[in-house]
């Protein structure tokens, strides 16, 4: 991989900006995003081919707008703003905006009227080019050397270009799927314009993550809090082919995981790859902890809190390490700090062992904090684990409690574990196990009759849930066949002892969640 092949994407809050990293990577061109205050870290810390501004909520018309750092021209490489991007560049470097009397969300057309790199490749000469535009702002008047490259009905500037400095203006977005060629346009940019050869691969990331933890770690040692999902077993399995043994995985059963998955987990690490794990059994320990319980949040807090003194304990008891190693994501770093956002509302408290590293006061070792989910699972091929393990359904820290609506007995975890295995294996039966984010079975806190051969029953409902995602912020429930729901609801009825009645949840995300507590 090509060292100094690298994007910097400043961010100016806009919802899609993750998108740009995403669009530039799959080009072959790793990216990162700064926020545009930290324009100078940026520059410094990744030493980019070029620099892309992105979109955000504000008006270069208030005052107080964001503005980018003109410092960012003196760098000397190629620069390409979208929509607020082009905007404020425009606006600061002597050209006009104003708010359009017609404001443009959605689709529209532009109109490539100038030959660019840019638009290399496609069809000019007023063709219709279809893009997503989101703006109330518009450029009406470009500063001095850039010309028009295309216009659309309400945005006569909708790309310009001035060739000399090698900057760029877009005001529609060529990172969303709804531009069916914007990733042809940042491709242009990337490999055209920046002159990137596009080889940067998981392959090449992996080399690099290696040396890094090497550096990193030196000869200390490593503790690893497997939770049988895929993020924290490709960080181990990373970590290990970098420092060996001077890593140890610890995996707590809460007993609260699904069906096999502990064996599954144990299994894995210790027997396909050889890693040493501590498997701690401290089911009993949870379950006490949260007998007559009932509160969502209060669940969590006291199962992060145990899992929190369980790993410390198990730790001390090897001695202690250097470092505590965990499976962050590139969109947990981003959401972190983002400059826009200010204080939110907590729905649920995620990451329920974030207290582990102010408890066990380790530095932390994060290799996956640059990539994006699907990005780890092709890092997880590449070490060599397992298909089946590596497409698993994400499953939340707190486990099935979360699935338990009101208070968590034996007898219900016991039941949902059936009624899950049971949905999840006719899904993969069906061929629609990859198409679905996230697919459970959750058992309710209430009881309804029914008639099963001549006998009355009184026994629990089964509520079933499959979401589509691009990464759990959103979601939309699966239109199962209606043929497929009533196979998993005659099989749970007839196979689970406990459940006589199954419905299926149609809830979108927002106005729900994927879990139900
Ligand atoms: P929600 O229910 O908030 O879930 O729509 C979004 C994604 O996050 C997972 N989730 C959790 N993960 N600890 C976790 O580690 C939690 O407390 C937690 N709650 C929800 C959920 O499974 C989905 O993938």
């Amino acid at each position: 991989m090509n060292k100094s092949e690298k994007i910097l994407i400043l961010d100016f809050g806009s919802q899609v900006t993750q998108l740009i990293a995403r669009r530039v990577r799959e080009n072959g061109v790793y990216s990162e995003i700064f926020p545009y205050t930290k324009w100078k870290e940026g520059l410094e810390k990744i030493r980019p081919k070029g620099i892309i501004l992105s979109g955000g909520p504000a008006s270069t018309i208030d005052g107080l707008s964001p503005q980018v750092s003109l410092n960012i021209l003196d760098f000397g490489v190629p620069i390409l703003g979208i929509c607020y991007g082009q905007q404020t560049l425009c606006s600061q470097l002597g050209g006009k905006v104003e708010h359009s009397t017609k404001r443009e969300f959605g689709r529209a057309n532009i109109k490539i009227i100038g030959k660019s790199k840019f638009f290399f490749g496609f069809v000019d000469d007023k063709a219709d080019e279809p893009v997503w535009m989101s703006h109330g702002d518009k450029v009406t008047e470009i500063p001095e050397g850039f010309s028009v490259i295309a216009e659309s009905e309400n945005a006569p500037f909708a790309a310009i270009v001035n060739e000399e400095k090698n900057i760029y203006g877009v005001q529609f977005h060529p990172e969303v799927i709804h531009t069916p060629n914007g990733s042809k346009m940042l491709e242009n940019f990337t490999h055209l314009i920046c002159g990137c050869s596009g080889d940067w691969t998981i392959e090449s990331f992996k080399e690099i993550a290696i040396d890094r933890i090497q550096k990193q770690v030196g000869d200390g040692t490593v503790v690893c809090g497997l939770s049988g999902g895929v993020d924290s077993s490709v960080a181990a399995v990373l970590l290990h082919e970098a420092i060996g043994k001077q890593l140890t995985c610890i995996y707590v059963d809460t007993g609260l995981m699904r069906k096999n998955e502990t064996e599954e987990v144990v299994g894995m690490f210790k027997d396909h790859f050889n890693i040493p794990l501590i498997h701690v059994d401290a089911e009993k320990d949870f379950l006490d902890d949260l007998n007559g319980v009932s509160d969502p949040e209060e669940k969590r807090k006291i199962i992060g809190s145990k899992f929190i003194d369980i790993f410390d304990q198990e730790a001390n008891k090897i001695g202690g390490a250097d470092f505590l190693a965990q499976g962050t994501l590139y969109p947990d770093v981003i959401e972190s700090i983002s400059f826009i956002g200010g204080p939110s509302v907590t729905i649920k408290s995620h990451h329920n062992v974030g207290g582990l590293p102010e408890k066990m006061k380790m530095d932390l070792v994060e290799p996956l904090r640059e990539l994006f989910k699907d990005e780890v699972r092709d890092l997880g091929r590449e070490l060599g684990i397992p298909d089946h393990f590596i497409e698993r359904h994400p499953f939340p820290g707190p486990g099935l409690a979360i699935r338990i609506p009101g208070e968590i007995t034996n007898e219900k975890i016991e039941i949902l574990r059936e009624a899950d295995t049971i949905y999840i294996d006719e899904i993969k039966k069906a061929g629609l196990y990859k198409e679905i984010w996230q697919a459970f079975a959750v058992i309710l806190p209430v009881r309804t009759v029914g008639v099963m051969g001549d006998e009355r029953t009184y026994e629990y409902v089964c509520a079933l849930r499959a979401v589509t995602s691009q990464d759990g912020m959103t979601a939309d429930y699966y239109p199962f066949d209606q043929s497929f729901l009533a196979i998993v609801s005659t099989r749970i009825i007839n196979e689970v002892r406990g459940i006589n009645r199954v419905v299926y949840d149609i809830t979108s995300k927002p106005p729900g969640t994927i879990e139900w507590e």
